[in-house]
């Protein structure tokens, strides 16, 4: 278990005139490579003094590693549930096949490794991987499950930017908890009290003098965060959601809502070492619609930090490093546009829902068997969404990165210009972006949209789509064949030989002879076999399903 919160919190205890009541930010470890093993786990974290506060991490407490992977890469993902309940583990921001996508289909139950792999074509960029199983998406983020994912590529590495993980190039996933009398997470109201970023609670960080770059996520269950710095210095904004932008976009305050993340440099290189300001988010005066400008501190929607200007992280200034950087860079990289006119195919949502109703899209809650839209592969559409007039939200679709092309409350900002997959939709407001839905058709598993407020998801405002082959019409266009899996018993591997060449295994699950799931295998490659070496000794059965058809056949073996 990670020891660091309770040291912070002795320290803090022991030292606290000295200290302030800062705890030190914690930086998430990092994975690197094209294969992963995610373990998520049900844990504990000493947060505070008294009882240990239940959590569920990823390879540790709270929050899970930083999976450091390269544009180009084939990775490879072992997903482990090791907890009690069922989930799923979603790559937000990842192009890849929807079977891969860890949306709510994807569900991996207690025990079992889900084994996607997909090839990397995303730029450079900050993308985040977190459960998305419905309705209870919001628990288990409360919980502290998800990571960070940092792409890198060619065109970025090119550029004089901050990139020493941990010391210029700093992750912060910025949320906030409330406790109960035990310390137990409590969401009666989906705004927590205390701010805490990476897991740790009032976090305090000590950065150089230079220039550094914070990839800020908000991982908030609800509230949106006005970003800014207690000095009223400026920052420049240097990505969105899926890549750099073209140039450094200078600003004051930015929004960021849940689910988006923003990459920012701050020049620290005028302040003096030993100098200390606060990464603030600037919430005070916003009327009733944007999340977390509430104003009650307790209650349904209450909150010691609706409504007012807080502290996020406090900075120390520290002496500069070797090789900082010490100057903006003026151009970063050149993005293709899309614009509205290059659109063919255009879509209305409607976020529809009456104070006291739950949100919906269009007034139809989420079914997980219904497909709202079908997309051609390859067509670059335009999406419209009208809010209504109750509530802001956080609308964010799987598969693409997309530009907005307008917002009806006046222009689309420069800081939200580039590549993104989330974004804020004010009270009243409708936006439209632009995507091209390419690469990857199935006609069976679905991608979703939503708003990524979590308890706006659970509730329903979600809708899913899946993308055709060019022609559109899902034809069976060939017979299933059947299979035989070898050696049998076996002890280490099981191979497959299929009695029609064509036939391509979408999906094979083995399951044991009580019917525990043990293996997800979305889309495997069978050359290699797959590896039972680590099962017990008894009978399992393999369930394949067929590209073509769907249909599903299963076959028993023995493993010795
Ligand atoms: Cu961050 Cu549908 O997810
Ligand atoms: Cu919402």
């Amino acid at each position: 278990m990670n020891l660091k919160p309770l040291l912070a919190g002795l320290l803090c205890m022991a030292y606290a005139t000295s200290y302030g009541q800062y705890n030190t930010l914690h930086i998430p470890d990092t994975l690197s490579g094209t294969t992963f093993n995610l373990n998520m786990i049900d844990t504990f974290v000493q947060f505070r003094p008294g009882n240990q506060t239940i959590t569920a991490g990823i390879n540790g407490a709270f929050w899970g590693p930083t999976l450091f992977i390269n544009k180009g890469d084939s990775l490879h993902m072992n997903v482990h549930n090791l907890m009690n309940d069922t989930t799923t583990l979603h790559w937000h921001g990842m192009h890849l096949p929807a079977v891969m996508d860890g949306g709510p289909h994807q569900t991996i139950p207690p025990g079992t490794i889900w084994r996607p792999y997909w090839k990397v074509t995303n730029n450079a960029t900050t993308f985040w991987y977190h459960p998305h199983l419905h309705m209870s998406t919001e628990k288990q983020l409360l919980a502290g499950l998800g990571g960070f994912i940092i792409i890198r590529d060619a065109a970025e590495a090119a550029l004089a930017l901050p990139r020493t993980y941990g010391v210029d190039d700093i992750p912060l996933a910025v949320s906030s908890r409330s406790f109960d009398a035990s310390n137990a997470f409590t969401n009666t109201s989906p705004y927590g009290d205390y701010n805490m970023v990476n897991g740790t609670l009032n976090p305090q960080v000590s950065l150089p003098k230079q220039f550094v770059r914070l990839r800020i996520l908000n991982i908030e269950l609800e509230r949106g965060l006005n970003i800014g710095f207690s000095d009223n210095r400026n920052f420049y904004v240097i990505g969105n959601d899926g890549g750099l932008l073209d140039a450094p976009i200078i600003v004051n305050r930015a929004k960021l809502m849940v689910g988006e993340r923003m990459e920012i440099l701050v020049d620290l290189s005028s302040d003096a070492v030993g100098s200390s300001f606060d990464l603030m988010a600037y919430n005070a005066g916003f009327p009733l619609g944007f999340p977390g400008g509430e104003p009650n501190a307790s209650g349904p929607f209450g909150s010691l930090l609706n409504n007012i200007n807080y502290k996020v992280l406090h900075i120390n200034v520290a002496a500069a490093t070797t090789g900082a950087i010490t100057t903006l860079p003026t151009t970063l990289v050149s993005n293709t546009t899309l614009t509205a006119a290059d659109a063919t195919v255009t879509r209305t949502l409607n976020v529809t829902g009456t104070p006291g109703t739950p949100f919906y899209f269009d007034n139809v809650n989420f079914n997980i068997n219904t497909i709202n839209e079908t997309v051609k592969l390859g067509t670059i559409e335009k999406w419209t969404v009208k809010n209504n007039n109750v509530f802001g939200h956080s609308f964010h679709i799987h598969d693409v990165q997309f530009k907005i092309v307008s917002r009806s409350t006046g222009a689309v900002s420069t800081y939200e210009s580039g590549w993104k997959d989330t974004y804020y939709l004010g009270i009243g407001e409708t936006v439209s972006f632009v995507a091209k839905f390419d690469d990857y058709a199935d006609a069976t598993h679905p991608f979703m949209y939503h708003c990524h407020m979590a308890p706006h998801e659970d509730g329903g405002l979600m809708g899913q789509f899946i993308v055709n082959d060019a022609t559109g019409i899902n034809e069976l266009t060939q017979e299933l064949g059947d299979y035989n899996v070898y050696p049998n018993p076996t002890k280490d591997h099981i191979f497959f030989s299929f009695s029609n060449p064509n036939m391509v295994a979408y999906y094979v699950t083995i399951t044991n002879a009580v019917g525990r799931t043990i293996y997800m295998l979305p889309y495997p490659q069978l050359a290699a076999g797959i590896d039972v070496s680590s099962f017990a000794p008894g009978i399992y059965y393999v369930q394949l399903t067929d590209e073509a058809t769907k249909k599903v056949i299963t076959k028993k073996f023995i493993k010795e």
